[in-house]
């Protein structure tokens, strides 16, 4: 097994390594139109038993760094770099052999739209004890008694006539949790929610929510929720990871990134989110424009065609000089990537108030 370390001086106690570690993960595209850098230097950390939120636009990278946690990028034109360290594993550089028997066991993904990830010719418990079959040697008999218990556990009613319907047979909601149960079956040490709620009513949604945080009380993984919603993770997540262009532009607590927020990509995020946002948000402007190309990011701050509050920042360096990952004053481990002075975000977070 590889080891993790980096040099340290003999008299200090090397600090444990994070459950999931990512560190520097780049995904390239090579295309006819040039190379597309859909993540780009993406790094963050995750503890069991915690939640991380992924928050961003469409096509700012989000589920193209899901794929990389599970591997699945391997085998594919994609250009994978970096670091991804899970319980002192590194998988970028993992066969396939081995990351197939990580996935689904280990690192499991809930995706988007159950549908596409479920087979319509196989009844849904089939499905589900076939994803136990695959890491576990059971009988059919003890798998199908699994599906049956896992589809108890995500709230489907009647789990031991249900286990025999095909997926159309289940709603847009029982489907979801059906794919809930099919990648928990295994009882993954890491969990990915990809956009988990995004084809589901507002009632539904929550529901999943509330299903996804019980389930981690229970089985005590660590879960990444990728959204392009700040409110579906504002309740679930204790840290939020924004992301724009492929790349990191703040990053902390949800409590530091949602009372203190520091880009105002973020604050054009939380505009469609005013209960969250108190006083501050409200009368920000959403955002305006369109994501950048990923093949041709603006040059300095990427987020510069789109930002209503360059003009606060000394001679058009926003244009010119890429903001670095900074520490916000007065807080544990928030950081920002934005030119304002903390002054500058004071008064324009005043001006709002005022109305100004
Ligand atoms: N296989 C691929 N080849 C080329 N570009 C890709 C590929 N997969 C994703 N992309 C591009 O990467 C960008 C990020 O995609 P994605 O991670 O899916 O965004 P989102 O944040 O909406 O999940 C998009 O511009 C998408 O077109
Ligand atoms: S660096 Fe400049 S352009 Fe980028 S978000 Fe901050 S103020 Fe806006
Ligand atoms: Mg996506």
């Amino acid at each position: 097994m590889s080891v993790q370390t980096s040099p340290q001086p003999a008299d200090v106690t090397p600090a444990p390594a994070p459950f999931l570690d990512v560190r520097d993960l780049r995904v390239h595209f090579p295309t006819e139109d040039g190379l597309v850098k859909s993540v780009d230097g993406v790094s963050f950390t995750l503890e069991k038993g915690r939640t991380l939120g992924i928050v961003g636009e469409s096509g700012s990278g989000k589920s193209v760094t899901s794929l990389a946690l599970l591997g699945l990028h391997k085998g594919t034109r994609a250009q994978v770099s970096g670091e991804i360290w899970l319980e002192g594993k590194e998988l970028v550089a993992l066969p396939e052999t081995e990351m197939r028997a990580l996935r689904g066991r280990t690192v499991s993904m809930i995706f988007q739209d159950p549908l596409s990830a479920l087979h319509p010719f196989f009844t849904v418990g089939a499905q589900i004890a076939e994803a136990y079959r695959v890491h576990h040697k059971v009988s059919k008999k003890e798998a199908r008694d699994r599906a049956v218990e896992m589809l108890k556990r995500v709230g489907i009613p009647q789990p031991e006539r249900r286990v025999r319907d095909y997926p159309h047979q289940f709603s847009g909601g029982m489907r979801q949790r059906a794919m809930i149960a099919m990648s928990l079956v295994c009882d993954p040490a890491l969990l990915i929610a990809d956009e988990p709620t995004t084809a589901l009513d507002v009632t539904v949604q929550a529901q999943i929510l509330d299903l996804i945080r019980d389930l981690q009380e229970e089985f005590g993984s660590a879960v990444v929720i990728i959204t392009h919603d700040l409110g579906v993770v504002s309740d679930i997540a204790d840290d939020i990871l924004v992301m724009y262009g492929g790349r990191r532009i703040e990053y902390g607590t949800t409590r530091d990134v949602l009372k203190q927020p520091q880009h105002p990509y973020t604050w054009g995020l939380l505009q469609s989110m005013p209960h969250l946002t108190g006083d501050v948000g409200e009368r920000l402007d959403p955002i305006p424009g369109t994501p950048p190309s990923l093949i041709n990011l603006p040059a300095g701050c990427a987020f510069h065609p789109r930002c209503a509050y360059k003009g606060w920042v000394h001679e058009g360096r926003c244009t010119v000089d890429r903001p670095e990952l900074r520490p916000v004053s007065g807080t544990g481990r928030h950081i920002a990537a934005c030119h304002l002075t903390d002054e500058a975000k004071h008064e324009i977070r005043d001006g709002v108030r005022k109305g100004a």
